[in-house]
C-alpha cells in the first residue's frame, strides 16, 4: 500500500504534494521513457509495468516522504525524502540522521528550467530544519548525467567517492563513473548564511 502523508511544500514555482495511489499512471509513463531510464537506472533496463513500479513507490512511501512535483498544476515528476537505507553509508557516519533524495522529473519537457534545483532546495530546508537531518547522501550518480551532477554541485554537495562502472544497456556497453555526493547540516547552514550576507 502507498502510505500517504499530508505535507505540502511550496516554492516560488514548484509545489510538492503527497504522492497518491492515483499518481501511479504518471510514473508508469516515466518508467517507460528510455532517456529517463538511461539517467536513473543501472544495467539490464527494461520498460516497467505498474506491477514493477508499485513496490518501489510502496517502499519509498513507507521509508520517507514521497512527493509529486507539480508546476502550474501539471504533474512533472516525483521525489522522495528517504531515510538512508544503505548500511554501508550509515556505517560511514555512525549516529547521524541521514537522508537520500531520489528525484525524477519524468516529463522531459520540464528539464533544465530550474525545477529540480527548486525542488531539492525545498527538501533540504525541510530536512535540515524540521527533521533535524545531519546529512544528505546521494549515492550513485552516473558520470554522464551532466544535469544531475551540476544540480548536486550547485547546491553545495561535495563528491565523496567515484567508482568506475560498466553498464550494459540495450546491448550497448557504457563505461562511466558512479559518483556519490554528500552535504552536511553545517555546510548547508554556512552556505545559507553566506548567501544571506551576500544579499544584504
Ligand atoms: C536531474 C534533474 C533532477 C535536474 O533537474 P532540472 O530541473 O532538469 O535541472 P535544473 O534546471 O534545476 O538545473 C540543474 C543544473 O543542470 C544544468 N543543466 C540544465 N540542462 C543541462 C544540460 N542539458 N546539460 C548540462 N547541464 C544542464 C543547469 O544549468 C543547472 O546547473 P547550474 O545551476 O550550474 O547552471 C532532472 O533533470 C531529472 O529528473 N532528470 C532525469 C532523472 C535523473 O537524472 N534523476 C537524478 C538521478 S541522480
Amino acid at each position: 500500500m502507498i502510505q500517504e502523508h499530508s505535507l505540502f511544500l511550496r516554492g516560488p514555482r514548484v509545489v510538492l504534494r503527497p504522492f497518491r495511489e492515483l499518481d501511479l499512471p504518471f510514473a508508469l509513463v516515466w518508467y517507460q521513457d528510455k532517456e529517463v531510464l538511461r539517467l536513473c537506472e543501472g544495467s539490464g533496463i527494461v520498460a516497467r509495468s505498474v506491477g514493477d513500479i508499485r513496490p518501489i513507490y510502496e517502499y519509498l512511501s513507507q521509508h520517507g516522504y514521497l512527493f509529486i512535483i507539480e508546476v502550474t498544476g501539471e504533474v512533472i515528476g516525483e521525489v522522495c525524502l528517504e531515510r538512508m537505507n544503505l548500511p554501508w553509508v550509515r556505517d560511514l557516519y555512525p549516529g547521524e540522521r541521514i537522508y537520500r533524495l531520489p528525484i525524477m522529473i519524468g516529463d522531459r519537457r520540464y528539464w533544465g528550467q530550474g525545477y529540480g534545483t527548486e525542488t531539492v532546495e525545498l527538501l533540504l530546508a525541510f530536512g535540515f530544519e524540521r527533521l533535524e537531518a545531519d546529512r544528505f547522501y546521494i549515492p550513485g550518480v552516473w558520470g554522464f548525467n551532466q544535469r544531475a551532477l551540476r544540480l548536486w554541485r550547485r547546491l553545495g554537495f561535495r563528491e565523496v567517492t567515484s567508482r568506475p562502472v560498466i553498464l550494459d544497456r540495450w546491448g550497448r556497453i557504457d563505461e562511466t563513473d558512479e559518483i556519490d555526493f554528500t552535504l552536511t547540516r553545517e555546510e548547508w547552514m554556512a552556505r545559507r548564511h553566506g548567501s544571506k550576507a551576500g544579499d544584504e
